[in-house]
């Protein structure tokens, strides 16, 4: 597995490749990021992993000095995986001078839910994956890039991204994976105490049942959704969380949905200090 620190290494190292299959990540590999790099090998010539830790999507008060930096075992993991190439560049590679040009999601995608709570996420994501993009696919007739439906919103930000750029990148989802019991695999759930690891399923469960109330409220849903909304977080808060929000929508552009819209179903929370996000499409 060849190992680029920089955006001509890596350059060098992909020059014989037609069809890169990109996993952006922030390392910290969990099983989740070695599904996602399975996913990706059939789709190219060269499985190609980035590990950066990507200040511009953290906010000041957030975990960017404490994330988890795990180098020696992400390698091995995507070794094991079949990974043919990581990208690690440091931030001085990437940034060597202040990222002032800037990608700015769609404010109606990228303002609401996540980007509600974390303003500036979406533009920090979509800065850093642009700036990957154009290190890993330059002069690359097609590539594919593989992202999780974990973090739902930033998948439909990039596609978003990739079809008004016009990029020749085929953007590919793949399902959350999770624990025996049901937890959606996250790097920050390594933040968790014994006893919130436990508890942390309970977002999972507020959100499937938040699911099932939708889907039974069928036409009356639109007029009956904020009540359950509220109900579903006022579960939480007595559980001792602190939600930011539970929320059903529309699936192609995450707005309020009307009777027969397909619907997904997207939660975010405080267990303690840990923010924890979950979906499921319904
Ligand atoms: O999902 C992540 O790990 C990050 O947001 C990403 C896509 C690698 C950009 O830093």
């Amino acid at each position: 597995m060849l190992i680029a620190r920089s955006i001509a290494e890596l350059r060098q190292h992909l020059a014989h490749s037609q069809r890169p299959a990109f996993v952006p990540t922030m390392g910290n590999l969990h099983a989740g990021h070695i599904q996602l790099i399975e996913r990706a090998r059939p789709l190219g010539d060269c499985t190609v992993a980035s590990i950066f830790v990507n200040r511009l999507q953290f906010l000041p008060h957030e975990d960017f000095d404490s994330y988890p930096r795990t180098w020696e075992a992400d390698c091995a993991k995507l070794q094991a995986a079949g990974c043919n190439l990581v990208f690690a560049p440091r931030e001085t590679d990437l940034y060597p001078e202040p990222q002032t040009v800037k990608v700015h999601a769609d404010p109606a995608l990228g303002s609401i839910l996540e980007g509600e709570f974390r303003p500036g996420f979406f533009t920090g994501v979509s800065t850093v994956v642009m700036k990957l993009f154009t290190s890993v696919f330059t002069g690359k007739a097609q590539g594919v890039a593989v992202f999780g439906k974990k973090d739902y919103q930033q998948l439909m930000v990039i596609r978003q991204m990739v079809r008004q750029f016009a990029l020749p990148i085929e953007v590919v989802g793949v399902d959350t994976c999770r624990a025996e019991d049901g937890l959606a695999l996250s790097s920050r759930n390594g933040y968790l105490s014994e006893s919130e690891r436990t508890e942390a399923l309970h977002l999972s469960l507020a959100l499937r049942a938040l699911g099932r109330d939708a889907l039974a409220a069928a036409d009356a849903l639109a007029t009956q959704l904020p009540s359950l909304e509220v109900r579903a977080m006022d579960g939480l808060r007595q559980r001792g969380w602190q939600p930011d929000y539970l929320t059903v929508r529309r699936r192609h552009d995450l707005q309020a949905p009307q009777a027969g819209d397909p619907l997904v179903v997207l939660g975010a929370a405080k267990l303690g200090s840990t923010r924890l996000i979950d979906n499921f499409e319904i």
